[in-house]
């Protein structure tokens, strides 16, 4: 995209920023703290339903964890219906699964037990039980919902998406190997309840890639500056102050639950943050690559995001600097916006050595390179506000920088 193109971006968002700031985008209750799961029935109580479709993996229901919440939900009288075949990557065909389970077995609520995958397969059924008659990939896009959906509670078991608490969900069409978003603000859920104790289990590879996702997260809603309001910007810090302090050790001492805990802690403000700013370019792309190589999401965010970020140059070092001394992950000592700013690029590769993430893909085939740069451009323009918005040459670029040419 040319310089006069970027410009005329630029008012777009400025414009569309004005327009996001007048939505009022919904806030989780939140629970939260070790042992804070067993508060489900609690809540369950407090809103009426006896009847909740527990979504979730076929791992997460062999944790004891996962058995220690059905003898609480059974114990106080509650009939929980199980739907534990959501895999990584939800499709449109697991969503309707879970949508006739909840029909049939006529559950009154949705709880999400997981990772991102049970969470977003939750809000990609909720969409569809509040429009039945639509295809749910026409739902792709902003407020393409616009109906009640089912309460619907969120337990993350991973600390990255922050599904818990924005309101988009990611589901992929098996059919073309394509990801994309249904974003709407009926989708947040209405409880989201953060218990460390419950990812002490997760490995140290999915803790490390999920942080990544979460770090994302935040550094691109930071960037995305024309739609900021309220607290965004400090909930992005929050979450990166967090995610240096604390990924390298979750990942080394996996049974620390204070660690874990604040690990969640982050991606919870993270997902608040790009709630209201969006994702950007890392994301455009990464959904691209995950959804033609089946790569996990937060390894294609964790191998993108510095070099997304070293290719915007110029245009994102002012805050890529400020987001590095506020965090706390720099010190200022004075030597300038781009020298901050690159080393805060740096700590980022840093961050993804030490937690075991390679720094290139070795896998692209250069013939994906077209499809994937279409669809990141049809992802993030006009809605992301990046700093740059990219052309699908400017994809391709990236795309060979991430391959280490
Ligand atoms: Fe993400």
């Amino acid at each position: 995209m040319n310089r006069k193109n970027n410009r005329g971006m630029k008012l777009l968002h400025a414009g569309m920023g004005l327009g996001m700031k007048a939505i009022n985008i919904p806030r989780p209750v939140l629970f939260e703290g070790p042992g804070s799961s067993a508060r489900l029935s609690e809540i369950l109580e407090k809103e009426g339903r006896t009847r909740p479709l527990l979504v979730t993996s076929p791992g997460t229901v062999k944790w004891e964890y996962f058995q220690k919440i059905m003898e609480s939900l059974l114990q106080n009288k509650l009939e929980p219906v199980v739907f534990s075949s959501v895999g990584s990557d939800p499709t449109t065909g697991i969503v309707k699964e879970i949508v006739g389970r909840y029909r049939d077995e006529e559950c009154d609520c949705m709880v999400a037990i997981g990772g991102g995958s049970p969470m977003d397969a939750m809000k990609g059924a909720a969409a569809l039980t509040a429009r039945p008659g639509k295809d749910l990939g026409s739902m792709q896009g902003l407020l393409k919902v616009g109906k009640k959906t089912p309460l619907m509670i969120a337990v993350p078991t991973t600390a990255g998406t922050g599904s818990e608490c924005t309101i988009a969900a990611v589901i992929t069409d098996e059919t073309r190997d394509y990801k994309y978003a249904i974003s709407d603000l009926s989708l947040c859920p209405k409880y989201a309840i953060l218990d460390g104790s419950l990812t002490v289990s997760l490995p140290a590879g999915i803790t490390a890639m999920t942080g990544m996702d979460a770090l994302t997260h935040a550094v691109e809603a930071y960037l995305n500056t024309p739609y900021h309001k309220g607290d965004t910007r400090e909930l992005c810090e929050s979450a990166v102050s967090k995610i240096f302090r604390y990924l390298e050790k979750a990942c080394r001492e996996p049974d620390d639950i204070g660690v874990r805990q604040n690990m969640l802690k982050a991606s919870f403000e993270a997902g608040e943050a790009f709630t209201v700013a969006c994702v950007g370019n890392v994301h455009a792309i990464g959904h691209g690559i995950g959804g033609i190589y089946h790569k996990p999401h937060g390894l294609c965010m964790a191998v993108l995001v510095p070099i997304v970020l070293l290719d915007y140059g110029q245009a994102a070092y002012k805050n890529l600097a400020k987001l590095a001394i506020r965090s706390g992950v720099l010190e200022n000592d004075g030597s300038g916006e781009r020298t901050m700013a690159l080393r805060f690029i740096d700590k980022i590769r840093d961050l993804n050595n030490s937690v075991g993430i390679e720094p290139y893909f070795d896998d692209l085939d250069r013939n994906d390179f077209d499809e994937i740069a279409k669809r990141a451009v049809k992802e993030a323009v006009p809605l992301y506000p990046t700093p740059v918005t990219y052309s699908e040459d400017d994809v391709k670029r990236v795309l060979t920088l991430a391959m280490g040419e």
